[in-house]
């Protein structure tokens, strides 16, 4: 008998054969799939993401490329869209981040619910998730379902410098391959690797103009922010995100404080010293403390020699229009 799932996996096995393939940093492989580089174990994931996911109107989805700031920005996210039932953080009634990780709290399409979930039970599970319902994604703006570009659902993107988001991401891959007793990767081998655009959900420069591209043409639904930006203004940038989302502010939230206390509950210090980001487990794989390294701007420069400066420097200007996106 012919299931709908051994379709899925026949078609899976044909169009493998046809993408071009190279060695993942994390995952054995990565496919180049609608022109990005999927890890091997996403791919299945991510068909049935775009086949089958429904948008509601009111849904969120956080997107990002992996080491953008995703965390945060999840974090930052959940806890103005939720704010109504979850402030203040009263002993008896903890704050839900306090006691679960973001990417709990906003699961990832690709990585969590596609991945984790068997496909008879995800609808179930969609349809009974409180509204507004909150998505993570790490996929490129034009390969997200149809029904996310056809519906009302709003979309935030993170961005980060490509030098920064690159460090992030190597630490990161060689924290889970040691995990897992694997051999790591040489930081020249994966530098080459991202300079080339191959590297996970990459090239960085068609991930990030792909949704600053979406954000100038509908800006009602995507917005575009900055990690660098978020840093140094959280007060207004967070605003900005309330605003974007239709959770404004009132002026008596403003003066009572709570955008303070958002700002200082999704803090880098304090969601790193959580017990739940110290010793709890992401999708049960990756341990939570691997999301929380430095959380600091800058970090590329105790890393890059001379010359990966100057070549990186060069792909970014070739590939990005640093004036508009960056400056
Ligand atoms: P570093 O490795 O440079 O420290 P992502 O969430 O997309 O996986 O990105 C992880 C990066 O965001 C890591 O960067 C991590 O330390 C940083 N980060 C995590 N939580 C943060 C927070 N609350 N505030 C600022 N940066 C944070």
């Amino acid at each position: 008998k012919t299931t709908e799932s051994s379709i899925d996996h026949f078609e899976e096995e044909e169009l493998l054969q046809s993408l071009p393939k190279e060695k993942g940093w994390v995952s054995q492989y990565m496919y180049l799939y609608q022109q990005f580089w999927c890890p091997s174990p996403l791919i299945q994931p991510t068909i049935t993401f775009q086949k089958y996911f429904q948008a509601k109107h009111n849904d969120i989805v956080i997107a990002s490329l992996p080491k953008a700031g995703t965390t945060w920005l999840k974090a930052l996210a959940f806890a103005v869209v939720k704010r109504s039932h979850s402030i203040p953080t009263s002993q008896n009634d903890p704050h839900p981040l306090l006691n679960s990780n973001p990417h709990t709290l906003v699961p990832f399409f690709e990585l969590d619910i596609y991945a984790n979930k068997t496909n008879n039970v995800i609808p179930n599970y969609l349809s009974t998730l409180p509204e507004p319902r909150m998505f993570g994604t790490h996929i490129p703006f034009p390969s997200l379902s149809h029904s996310i570009h056809n519906s009302d659902c709003k979309i935030i993107y993170i961005c980060r410098n490509p030098l920064d988001t690159f460090i992030s991401h190597w630490h990161f891959s060689n924290n889970i391959l040691s995990s897992q007793s694997l051999p790591t990767l040489t930081l020249e081998e994966a530098f080459e690797g991202y300079c080339e655009g191959m590297h996970p959900f990459g090239p960085f420069w068609s991930h990030i103009l792909s949704y600053w591209n979406a954000s100038r043409d509908k800006p009602s639904k995507v917005l575009f922010l900055k990690y660098e930006e978020v840093k140094a203004n959280t007060n207004s940038e967070l605003k900005r995100m309330a605003q974007f989302l239709d959770y404004p502010f009132t002026p008596e939230e403003e003066s009572g404080g709570v955008i303070d206390t958002i700002i200082e509950l999704c803090s880098f210090k304090k969601m790193k010293e959580l017990e739940i980001n110290k010793s709890g487990k992401f999708a049960n794989k990756i341990e939570n403390k691997h999301f929380f390294r430095k959380g600091e701007n800058g970090d590329w420069v105790n890393y890059f020699s001379p010359s990966m400066i100057e070549k990186l420097s060069k792909v970014i200007e070739e590939k990005l229009d640093m004036e508009s996106i960056f400056l």
